[in-house]
């Protein structure tokens, strides 16, 4: 069932809370694949009831173009969730941003002990005051016990786990494993914009995540780095924006590689004006 405002959401959500069912919850900005349906997969599985969301939230785009030509789909959206899981019980918020905002479509400060100073945070500002925004306003209205985020977004996923825990919020914040196309391509909204030549060439980006995992294993971060910029520093079409080896506990830039410290590389790249992120975690 679709519902277009918070207030009919609040009033469907009331009698599920009441017959002591749990709630899973996806939160989308739509465009909808395999990666998002693999997390509601996981919400279906866990839960007795699924909210998913599908909501192109402005305050998180620091880039008016991207805002505007961010993929909208609800229709297809909805009929996918419903071909995929027929029988699940299943609520879809697709709010306006008035209902969202009202006239005040602004976001709020929010503080994630030092996780939003790098990478995404420091190259898009105020992106993950928006972000918090969003997820503040909707984790409230919606009150599930689980809620699900790709590590697609890992910087995100671990921000929303510090904005849980500050906010005293009662909901176990879930990580779900990157869903890739079959060329190791990560799924994402923005692959539709790309030319089919190009999604092809963007193959480039995972295999060299795979091998900057491999050549670390017998060499420095800092030339693993090195190699990973000169890779792209080779590549016409594609434009590296960042590429960065950090710890996964408080995404601090690693210095040296340890045994005992999991460590992630993230990469940023832009092809034919789409930007396309994308993160692996590294076997040491
Ligand atoms: P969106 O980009 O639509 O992603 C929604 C969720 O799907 C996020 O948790 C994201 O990490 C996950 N996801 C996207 N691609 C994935 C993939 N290939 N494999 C696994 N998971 C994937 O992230 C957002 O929306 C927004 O910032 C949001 C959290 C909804 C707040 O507006």
């Amino acid at each position: 069932m679709i519902v277009k405002t918070h207030n009919s959401l609040k009033k469907q959500l009331k009698s599920i809370l009441l017959e002591n069912k749990t709630i899973g919850f996806v939160p989308t900005m739509g465009a909808l694949h395999k990666g998002h349906l693999s997390l509601m997969q996981q919400a279906v599985n866990e839960n007795d009831v699924l909210v998913v969301s599908i909501f192109v939230n402005p305050t998180q785009f620091n880039n008016q173009d991207d805002l505007e030509k961010y993929p909208r789909t609800i229709e297809k959206d909805y009929a996918l969730i419903k071909k995929e899981f027929n029988d699940a019980a299943i609520l879809v918020y697709t709010p306006s941003v008035q209902d969202v905002y009202g006239e005040n479509v602004h976001s709020k400060s929010y503080q994630y002990d030092g996780l939003e100073k790098v990478m995404e945070g420091a190259n898009r500002p105020g992106h993950f005051d928006g972000v918090g925004t969003i997820l503040e306003f909707l984790f409230k209205v919606v009150s599930p016990d689980k809620a699900y985020f790709g590590e697609k977004d890992f910087q995100q996923l671990q921000i929303v786990k510090k904005l849980v825990q500050k906010l005293k919020l009662n909901v176990k914040v879930i990580g779900c494993p990157i869903k890739r196309e079959a060329n190791g391509l990560a799924m994402s909204s923005r692959n539709e914009r790309l030319s089919s030549h190009a999604r092809h060439e963007s193959q480039v980006i995972f295999q060299t995540l795979q091998r900057a995992n491999d050549y670390l294993k017998n060499n420095s971060i800092s030339s693993t780095i090195n190699m990973v910029n000169n890779i792209f520093e080779n590549l016409e079409n594609f434009e590296l924006e960042y590429f960065t080896i950090n710890r996964e506990r408080d995404l601090k830039p690693a210095i040296r590689k340890s045994k005992n410290t999991a460590l992630r590389a993230f990469i940023v790249v832009h092809v034919e004006g789409v930007r396309l992120i994308d993160n692996l975690a590294l076997d040491l």
